[in-house]
């Protein structure tokens, strides 16, 4: 997709957008780990500021729910002195039938300089992107079932933190992977960082039927699939997602496909387990692997602000060295 490759980077190759993971290199996703890590001390300290994007005005437009996502990206907008308005979609203008377009040039005449953007639809946030001013920036905080690429930038963040490379990892990611986004965007990031393994293990009904052309050895068995790995990503099932009844019951799911204490002990000792949240405890995983001491799904969620506030500034970037 090389129009998005496009999109995303100016001339000087420097990230104007971030739409997905697709079409940027290794040394642009180091770069955001790096400058993510160069703002993780922020959080703790007693002043939890720093003025870098003071005078800017960032809109949050979610047209889909979110937790943690909308909060990490305010707090990331807030800690960088920026202004931050978080737009609730369910009672605004669309649901009066403006288009996406109005709703999106009516926000910009407020002199906005970039929206992060949430939508049910795959390839919304690019779209947006190709309809702004020039001057204004597009994050994609989720599109469909197409990229969620912050959410795999804080993941790729916390496996750097605890295991130092991606050389010789092995990583599992396990569940839905059909209707995830952030799967999607998790695959491609570990490939281009230079993971050894990618494996995704699901039952037939949950992967895409080109699965193996992201670049992953596909398991429909769980414990085969766990076998030596050092990473253990967990999905939710997509329920809000499936037109039709994929999985006989979420009992019968956690027996297959559950990440239980059992199981996990058949990855390899050292091994961290994620899950991008919500959580759905005995579902896709019990309570007391969830809270246990290899999990690093707390971590995850504090260093979303981190890599947010990375990417935030990086696509402001963009502007203070082209104009
Ligand atoms: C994910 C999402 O919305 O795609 N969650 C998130 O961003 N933290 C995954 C999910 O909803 O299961």
């Amino acid at each position: 997709m090389r129009e998005i490759e496009n999109l995303q980077l100016n001339a000087q190759g420097q990230l104007q957008h971030f739409l997905s993971i697709e079409g940027l290199d290794k040394a642009l996703l180091t770069e955001i780990l790096d400058t993510a890590e160069s703002f993780a001390g922020i959080s703790s300290q007693n002043v939890k500021k720093v003025p870098l994007l003071r005078g800017k005005t960032i809109v949050n437009l979610f047209f889909e729910n979110s937790t943690r996502t909308r909060a990490t990206f305010e707090l990331a907008a807030t800690r960088l002195s920026a202004d931050i308005l978080s737009m609730n979609i369910a009672t605004s203008a669309t649901s009066k039938g403006e288009s996406l377009l109005d709703t999106i040039h009516n926000i910009e005449a407020m002199q906005v300089d970039m929206f992060v953007v949430r939508h049910s639809l795959s390839g919304a946030a690019h779209f947006i992107a190709q309809h702004v001013a020039p001057h204004v920036s597009v994050i994609n905080a989720g599109d469909g079932q197409h990229e969620h690429p912050t959410q795999a930038m804080l993941d790729m963040f916390t496996i750097r933190r605890v295991k130092k490379q991606f050389t010789g990892l092995r990583v599992a990611i396990v569940g839905d992977i059909l209707h995830s986004r952030v799967a999607r965007s998790q695959i491609q990031a570990l490939n281009k960082l230079g993971a050894e393994e990618v494996r995704v293990i699901a039952p037939k009904t949950l992967l895409p039927t080109d699965v193996e052309s992201l670049g992953v050895s596909v398991y429909y068995d769980m414990e085969a699939g766990l076998k030596d790995v050092d990473v253990v990503i967990m999905l939710r099932l997509q329920k809000e997602r499936m037109s039709s009844a994929l999985l006989p019951s979420e009992s019968e799911y956690f027996k297959c496909y559950g990440l239980s204490e059992d199981k996990l002990k058949l990855a390899h000792k050292d091994a961290v387990v994620m899950h991008p949240g919500p959580i759905n405890r005995g579902v896709e995983i019990s309570s007391k692997v969830a809270d246990g001491t290899q999990s690093l799904i707390l971590q995850q969620v504090s260093n979303g602000i981190a890599v947010r506030m990375a990417v935030l500034s990086m696509t402001m970037q963009h502007r203070r060295e082209s104009i």
